[in-house]
């Protein structure tokens, strides 16, 4: 007897799947929070300083010390300071380059907006599950968002990603001290103090591609909130007998295992749906080995 056999097809074990589902949605969207929130408010939050020193032929026009300050949204070209000539006490205004302030706010607005949705979605789950139910509008509506979501979380992670490398180009003492006149010149010494820290920046850009993966996973626990669900299975069909015993358990199905395991019985790849495949690798692995053995 097959793990799947032994445990699809009593209606307590599919009521205790589907609450599984459930509890697992409702914990997944709790960690998209979590998430969510760590990604907008180390990159919403964060500030950054770089040092460099200016070190002049005559000595009491140095500044070995002109600190550069920049925080989000990063639009470094409104970034002002005052670099030394050289030349007397004399002083000049400089800027730094670029303005990598879309795709930080981009990034941050979907971080937003993906907290405020699974804030929402926590309130309905715990506390409206039925209404969520009704006539499968929910489910479905949560689904549409969840996979734009995830598609959002890919596009502004990998966009940030792109920008923050730009932004570390930017403010490399090195590349700012290229800036400087005095700097032109061999006889003054220019050097780097001390570059910006950037963890927080990193850790937001690891944030984004975890809650990537994240509303990807959710996208599968929510398709199986959606009738979808149970009506795909029809279509990949087969002929071996293994195939009909994994349709006659069709009418049961309600959560994850049965439908592996008939897809696993298959011992066809190729057959299998991308649903088919994550939901194999979400619960069914040890299914699809039950049944080839
Ligand atoms: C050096 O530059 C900083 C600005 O970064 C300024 O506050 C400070 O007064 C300057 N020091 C001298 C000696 O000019
Ligand atoms: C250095 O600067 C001081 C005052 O700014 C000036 O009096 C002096 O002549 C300068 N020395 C040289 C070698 O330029």
């Amino acid at each position: 007897m097959s793990f799947q056999e032994l445990y699809s097809f009593s209606p307590a074990t599919r009521a205790f799947w589907a609450k599984t589902n459930q509890a697992v949605l409702t914990l997944m969207i709790l960690f998209s929070q979590l998430f969510a929130i760590f990604a907008f408010a180390t990159c919403g939050g964060y500030s950054g300083q770089l040092r460099v020193s200016v070190d002049c032929v005559n000595k009491t026009d140095s500044n070995l010390s002109i600190g550069i300050d920049f925080a989000y949204p990063f639009r470094l070209h409104q970034v002002s300071f005052y670099a030394p000539l050289c030349e007397g006490k004399r002083q000049e205004r400089l800027f730094l380059t670029g303005d990598y302030s879309s795709s930080a706010e981009f990034f941050v607005t979907i971080a937003v907006f993906a907290f405020l949705y699974s804030l929402l979605a926590t309130v309905v789950y715990i506390f409206f599950q039925n209404k969520y139910r009704e006539n499968n509008r929910g489910p479905l509506i949560d689904f549409i968002v969840t996979v734009v979501f995830s598609f959002m979380w890919l596009v502004s992670s990998s966009a940030w990603a792109k920008g923050l490398s730009d932004v570390k180009v930017a403010t490399d003492p090195d590349e700012v001290l290229l800036l400087m006149s005095a700097c032109k010149l061999q006889a003054n010494k220019c050097g780097s103090v001390h570059g910006p820290m950037w963890s927080g920046l990193n850790t937001s850009v690891v944030f984004g591609f975890l809650n990537f993966v994240l509303w990807a996973g959710n996208i599968w626990f929510v398709f199986k909130e959606t009738g979808w669900h149970k009506s795909a299975q029809r279509y990949p069909a087969g002929s071996s007998d293994k195939q009909t015993s994994a349709l006659n358990q069709k009418p049961y199905n309600r959560g994850s295992f049965e439908q592996s395991g008939g897809f696993g019985a298959q011992g066809d790849l190729g057959q299998q749906s991308s649903y088919g495949q994550a939901d194999g690798y979400a619960a069914g692995g040890p299914t699809s080995f039950a049944n080839q053995m």
